[in-house]
């Protein structure tokens, strides 16, 4: 693998709309990130992810645009975002922002000139089709629920395609010269000051045509998009396309959202000329998944995250570099997902801190990750913005079951949970806005908060930011940016634990997860203790004593394995 800028950096996500709010109207701006950037340099960031801040009219929070030149008003001006690529380079930091071009907004020009001339220029931008006697081309199933046909505003017999939601039409990649103007946008913003992109839901944008019907699925006669997904072939002819016209030119940082890529895909889609610098591992956030919908998900234990984790690491090998994360906008808390109910507590969160940053790849934290927020408790669906937890709700409902478990199911898989805003004090609204926030701020802020953690030694931010300065120490750098991956332990229960290994070092990383403590076995001899989520580290005769959610890492002598 080519070494490349990016491989030692620390990553963030920022979801504007709940970052930082410096106007008073309940929505975060980009002067709110203007400002944080200090706090993310001192974090140890070096790249930011912005989740889309384009004109939008925020059908599905902004992943619905409007116009890809311009920054939506309630975000700020051209100008912030202008200052923000400058600030950020006075830091030697890195902006990316999200691409977003598998649909547009239904209130992009594009569009709406589509439908005033279907059969024009603008017409084939989109999947626009003719239907009789009310027979949809096909019965595939939206993601956020109902099919994927919607009648063309001003047209009785034509239906446009949406895989998303209706208010996000799908562009039409067959079609040249939409993708001609996708790259002279993606271009117009590299050429501005931008690092590079994070690539929406990219797998997507290859449909497999002629559209036909699969097996219904659920009652509502429709099937899942996944079906069409597996058909669907040559997206890499496209991702070719754009990696050679934008990203190449510019040697620019992306990092695509692909979900069911095949394994013999890898090298095509993160090796060394990929078409993608690098991708999410998201083995752990699909695992359990139902088709049926969130009501009939299975959850996570240790062991299987483990699992999931290590089964991308090993089939990652040398070939690319993978993007680690434990939770994004789209997720809910990864603490209150990985970590079993109850059993949260700043030294188990310390711990998943450990095991997922230090694993081969490039880690990433998302906004509030990095003082342990956690998910939010609902009192009513009334409550709830994402609309895919509400079309789940939905779903759950009309399969029988009942409203408060329906409730507890958005709990514990809805997307707001990581997306209410950013506790950082304790004061009213948790200092997000002087305003009315836009989505409800979890009640346990007056706990959780930046200013109650930010200097003390023993808080999860100061781990946080000792992770991303032991990553990046000189000493054990190469090891732990390119060192291969070799599991450890692997079939005791309750443990995490891994080696990072290059010719000339080894450092193990060995969490008990579980409150019970463990005594493990250690594979060699220890040098140094180069990290520990709590004081006491007791290694005698060559074992660790470890504690509940004990997480330490070591550097070894001559290591046997
Ligand atoms: C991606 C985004 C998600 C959005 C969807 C449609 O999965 O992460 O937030 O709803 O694409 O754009």
């Amino acid at each position: 693998m080519k070494k490349q800028w990016w491989h030692g950096k620390t990553a963030y996500q920022i979801y504007p709309k709940s970052f930082f709010d410096t106007n008073g109207d309940g929505i975060g701006d980009l002067q709110g990130v203007i400002r944080k950037l200090d706090y993310l340099k001192d974090l140890g960031v070096d790249i930011v992810w912005l989740s889309p801040c384009y004109v939008s009219p925020l059908a599905d929070q902004g992943y619905d645009i409007a116009d890809y030149y311009a920054i939506d008003p309630r975000f700020g001006t051209m100008e912030d975002m202008d200052q923000l690529l400058a600030e950020a380079k006075k830091r030697d930091m890195y902006i990316l922002m999200d691409l977003v071009v598998n649909h547009c907004s239904d209130e992009h020009e594009w569009f709406k000139k589509a439908c005033e001339d279907p059969f024009g220029k603008y017409g084939k931008y989109f999947y626009i089709e003719q239907v009789k006697d009310g027979k949809l081309p096909c019965n595939w199933r939206s993601y956020f629920g109902g099919p994927v046909w919607e009648k063309l505003p001003g047209h009785d017999d034509l239906y446009y395609l949406h895989v998303f939601h209706k208010k996000q039409p799908d562009l039409n990649w067959e079609n040249p010269e939409l993708r001609e103007e996708i790259y002279k946008m993606m271009n117009w913003w590299l050429d501005r000051g931008l690092a590079g992109f994070r690539i929406d839901a990219i797998i997507n944008i290859k449909k497999a045509l002629p559209f036909k019907d699969y097996p219904a699925d659920r009652e509502d006669g429709l099937c899942s998009v996944h079906n069409m997904l597996h058909e669907a072939k040559g997206v890499g002819v496209f991702l070719g396309e754009m990696r050679d016209r934008t990203f190449k030119p510019h040697n620019s940082f992306s990092v695509g959202e692909v979900f069911n890529e095949k394994e013999e895909e890898l090298p095509d889609f993160i090796g060394d000329d990929g078409y993608f610098s690098s991708m999410f591992d998201f083995a752990e956030t699909v695992f359990g998944q139902s088709g049926d919908g969130w009501h009939a998900s299975s959850g996570i234990t240790p062991d299987d995250y483990r699992n999931c984790v290590f089964a991308t690491q090993r089939k990652i090998g040398q070939i690319g570099y993978i993007s680690n994360i434990i939770e994004n906008h789209d997720e809910p808390r990864g603490v209150s997902r990985y970590i079993p109910e109850g059993e949260a507590t700043p030294a188990a969160k310390k711990m998943l801190a450990t095991v997922y940053f230090l694993l081969r790849g490039l880690p990433w934290i998302y906004q509030g990750q990095e003082i342990g927020m956690e998910n939010i408790k609902l009192n009513s669906i009334d409550e709830v913005d994402d609309i895919s937890s509400i079309d789940n709700y939905k779903v759950a409902l009309a399969a029988g079951v009942s409203e408060k478990e329906a409730l507890h199911m958005i709990e514990l898989y809805g997307r707001d949970n990581a997306r209410t805003p950013f506790q950082w004090n304790a004061s009213e609204n948790a200092g997000f806005t002087t305003g009315t926030p836009w989505l409800r701020v979890n009640p346990n802020y007056t706990q959780i908060n930046l200013a109650a953690q930010k200097d003390d030694p023993d808080s999860i931010f100061q781990y946080y930011r000792a992770l991303s300065r032991l990553r990046k120490d000189p000493a054990y750098q190469e090891t732990l940016v390119y060192g291969a991956f070799i599991p450890y332990l692997e079939d005791h229960h309750n443990v995490m634990a891994y080696l990072r290994r290059t010719d000339d070092q080894t450092i193990l990383v060995i969490a008990n997860y579980q409150t019970q403590p463990q005594t493990l076995p250690l594979p060699g001899k220890v040098n140094r203790i180069l990290l520990a989520n709590t004081g006491n580290v007791s290694i005698q005769n060559g074992q660790i004593d470890l504690e509940g959610y004990q997480a330490v890492v070591l550097e070894l002598g001559n290591v046997i394995q």
